[in-house]
C-alpha cells in the first residue's frame, strides 16, 4: 500500500470527455472491476461521479504495471495517465467513448472479498444490504439518488435565497408540547425528571420568528415523529419549512409552484405547467375518496345515491334511512381484465378500508352477472347504468355506507388497487395538484374529542370563525396540502394571529386556559406584542426525491434509513446504555410486565 505522495486529484471520473482526450489527468476511487488479459490489462474506476475505464499495457511503466496486476475488486487507487479515444466504445457508461491510459498508479487501501458484489443488477436480501449501507450505498443506482438529493438541496436554497428568505436553524432539544405524533424524548441530566423533545417540526419556532420580524424564514430541517413506519415515512425525516409574513393562502402557493417549477426544470428538465389544480377537501374525497388524489387517471366516484332513493333492496334501503349514501365507479372498458377473481381481490381492499362489501356488475358480451342487481327493479336498473354512462365492456363497482367519508375511502382504494393492476400510473407524469379548505377538526373516538385536523394554529376559514365553540364538523381551515401523483408532497396554512381567536381555538380542542397556558404561554404571550399575519408550509423533502427520482420508498433517497422497528442496522442503533449513564440521567429502566 502506498500514500498519495504528489499525485493530487485533477478529474473526476464520471466528468470527463473524449473533447479532453490528449489530456494529462489524475484520478482516484474504487476499482469496480479489473481484467488481466495478460499483456494487457483493464480497470473500471469508480469515484462518486462515475466510471472511467483505465488501461494498461507493455508499454505501461514496470512498477504502474505491477501495480495494476495487484488489482483487486473496491481496491482505493489513484492514477495519472493521458486520456485517449477508446478502441471499442460502449454506451453502459457516460464516459464509454474515452479511457485512461495510465502512467503511474498507486494502491492506497486494498479490500477484502465484500459481502455482495458492488454493481447495480444484484440480487440480494435488504438486511444484508442495510447491515453493510456503506457497501450498498457505493452501488450507482443507490449512490445517485443521495447525489441528486444534494443538488436538488442546493437548488430550493437558491431559490428561497432569490426570494427574500432567510436560512434559519431551530433548535433540536424542544418542549413536548401537546397534539401531533408521539414524541422522541430526551433526558435532560442537570434537571433530573425533565425531559426536551426532538422537533415534530419546527412549527411553533417559526411561527415565532415571523413575530420577531425575520417576514421570510426558510429550513431545510430535520424532523423526528414517533409513529409506524411506511414506504413514505421514516421516524426521522427532513422538512424544507418556510413561513412568510403578510400573505395570503394564494401567495404561499404561488410563490411554491414557482419553486416546483425551478426544481423539476433543473434537475429533470421538465416544464411543469402553473398554476397548478386546486381542488377542495370535500371534492376530493367525493370525486377521489382521498385527500391526497392520484389524477393521472380517471376512474372518478360518482354519488348514485338519488338513484336508489326509493328501493326495496334492503341493504341500500337500510343505508339510507340511516340518512347514509351510494356511491360508485365505472371501470370502462375493463370488464375483460377485470375478473370475477380480481373483483373479489377488490371487495377485500373495500373491506379494508371500512366497507362493508363492495357490489359489483360486470357487462360482458355474455351479458350482465352482478351482485346486486337482481335485487332491483328494470327502472332502477336502468337509472343506475345511465348514471354511470355503463355500456358492455364495463365494470361498475359500488359501495353504500352510513358514513360519506368510509364509502368514499372505500371506493378510493379500489379505484387506486385498479389502477396498478391495469397499469395505469406513469411515474414519468408529474400532476400535481392543491387539496384546499381542510375541515379545520376531526373527531377522535379514541380522545373522545374534536381534534385539529392540521394544527392548532391553523385559521379558520372567514365563514368558519363563528362556530368554532359550537360545531366543530362544519368548520374549514385556510389550508392547503400539495399532493403529487397521490402522495402528500407537503402541506401548511395561514396561521392564527389574533390571541383572543388562539384561545378559543385551544378551548375548541378541550384545553383548559391552564393547559393552554402550560404548553403554549410563550407562543400566546409572543402574539401580545405584534403579529404580522402569515403562513407557510413544509414539505417532505425525502418524498420529494423518492418522487423524481421515480423510487417506491424514501428509504432509497435517505443515506442511512431506519427500519421497520425503528432500528438502523448498520450501527445498530437503538442501544442499551450502561446504567451509570442511566443514573447520572436519574432514569431507572423498569421492563414492562404482562397483566
Ligand atoms: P405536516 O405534518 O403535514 O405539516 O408535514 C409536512 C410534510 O412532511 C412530510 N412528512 C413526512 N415525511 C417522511 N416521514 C414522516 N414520518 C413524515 N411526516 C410528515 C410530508 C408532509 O406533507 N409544520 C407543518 C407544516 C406547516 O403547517 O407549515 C407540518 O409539519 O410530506
Amino acid at each position: 500500500m502506498k500514500t498519495m505522495g504528489d499525485l493530487r486529484r485533477t478529474h473526476y471520473c464520471g466528468e470527463v470527455s473524449l473533447a479532453q482526450a490528449g489530456q494529462e489527468m489524475t484520478v482516484c476511487g474504487s476499482i469496480a472491476k479489473s481484467r488481466d488479459k495478460g499483456g494487457i490489462i483493464f480497470a473500471d474506476l469508480r469515484d462518486s461521479s462515475g466510471i472511467l475505464q483505465m488501461v494498461f499495457d507493455q508499454d505501461t511503466p514496470a512498477e504502474a504495471f505491477a501495480e495494476a496486476q495487484a488489482l483487486r475488486s473496491e481496491y482505493v487507487v489513484i492514477a495519472r495517465g493521458v486520456l485517449r479515444e477508446r478502441a471499442a466504445k460502449t454506451d453502459k457508461i457516460s464516459t464509454g467513448d474515452v479511457e485512461l491510459y495510465v502512467s503511474e498508479l498507486r494502491i492506497l487501501s486494498e479490500a477484502e472479498t465484500t459481502p455482495f458484489e458492488i454493481r447495480d443488477e444484484i440480487n440480494v436480501k435488504d438486511e444484508l444490504r442495510l447491515k453493510y449501507r456503506y457497501l450498498d450505498l457505493r452501488r450507482p443506482s443507490m449512490h445517485q439518488p443521495i447525489v441528486m438529493r444534494s443538488k436538488i438541496c442546493q437548488v430550493i436554497r437558491n431559490y428561497f435565497c432569490d426570494n427574500h428568505f432567510c436560512e434559519i436553524e431551530t433548535p433540536m432539544l424542544m418542549k413536548s408540547t401537546p397534539e401531533g405524533a408521539r414524541d422522541y424524548l430526551v433526558p435532560s441530566r442537570v434537571n433530573p425528571g425533565h425531559f426536551y423533545a426532538l422537533p415534530q417540526s419546527p412549527q411553533l419556532y417559526k411561527q415565532i420568528l415571523m413575530l420577531s420580524g425575520f417576514d421570510r424564514y426558510f429550513q431545510i430541517a430535520r424532523c423526528f415523529r414517533d409513529e409506524d413506519l411506511r414506504a413514505d415515512r421514516q421516524p426521522e425525516f427532513t422538512q424544507v419549512d418556510e413561513e412568510m409574513s403578510f400573505v395570503t393562502a394564494d401567495d404561499v402557493m404561488t410563490l411554491n409552484e414557482g419553486l416546483i417549477k425551478k426544481v423539476w426544470k433543473e434537475i429533470l428538465d421538465v416544464d411543469v405547467p402553473t398554476p397548478f389544480r386546486r381542488m377542495k377537501w370535500d371534492d376530493a374525497m367525493d370525486t377521489y375518496g382521498s385527500d391526497k388524489p392520484d389524477t393521472r387517471f380517471g376512474l372518478e366516484i360518482q354519488n348514485v345515491t338519488d338513484v336508489f332513493a326509493n328501493t326495496a333492496f334492503v341493504p341500500f334501503a337500510n343505508t339510507l334511512a340511516a340518512d347514509g349514501t351510494i356511491r360508485a365507479i365505472n371501470a370502462k372498458g375493463m370488464a375483460d381484465k377485470l375478473t370475477r377473481k380480481t373483483i373479489d381481490k377488490l371487495v377485500d381492499v373495500a373491506k379494508t378500508y371500512g366497507a362493508k362489501g363492495l357490489g359489483y356488475t360486470r357487462w360482458t358480451a355474455e351479458g350482465i352477472s352482478s351482485s346486486f342487481e337482481k335485487n332491483l327493479t328494470e327502472e332502477e336498473k336502468q337509472a343506475f347504468h345511465a348514471a354511470l354512462n355503463a355500456q358492455e365492456g364495463d365494470v361498475l363497482l359500488v359501495v353504500s355506507d352510513t358514513s360519506r367519508v368510509t364509502a368514499c375511502t372505500a371506493l378510493g382504494q379500489v379505484r387506486l388497487d385498479i389502477a396498478k393492476r391495469m397499469e395505469l400510473l406513469d411515474p414519468k407524469q408529474f400532476n400535481f395538484l392543491w387539496v384546499t379548505d381542510f375541515p379545520l377538526f376531526e373527531y377522535s373516538e379514541e380522545e373522545g374529542r374534536w381534534m385539529a385536523m392540521h394544527h392548532p394554529f391553523t385559521m379558520p376559514t372567514q365563514d368558519s370563525l363563528d362556530k368554532v365553540e359550537t360545531d366543530q364538523g362544519a368548520c374549514y381551515a385556510d389550508a392547503y396540502d400539495i399532493v403529487l401523483n397521490g402522495c402528500e408532497l407537503g402541506g401548511g396554512s395561514i396561521r392564527i394571529n389574533d390571541p383572543a381567536l388562539q384561545a378559543r381555538m385551544f378551548k375548541a380542542l378541550g384545553f383548559t386556559p391552564e393547559k393552554a397556558r402550560e404548553s403554549f404561554g410563550f407562543l400566546m404571550d409572543a402574539y401580545k406584542y405584534g403579529a404580522p399575519p402569515h403562513g407557510g408550509m413544509a414539505y417532505g423533502l425525502d418524498r420529494m426525491v423518492m418522487l423524481m427520482l421515480g423510487r417506491d420508498s424514501i428509504r432509497d433517497v435517505i443515506a442511512f434509513p431506519k427500519v421497520q422497528n425503528a432500528s438502523e442496522p448498520m450501527s445498530g442503533a437503538p442501544d442499551v446504555v450502561d446504567d451509570k449513564q442511566l443514573k447520572e440521567l436519574s432514569i431507572a429502566f423498569v421492563p414492562e410486565t404482562k397483566e
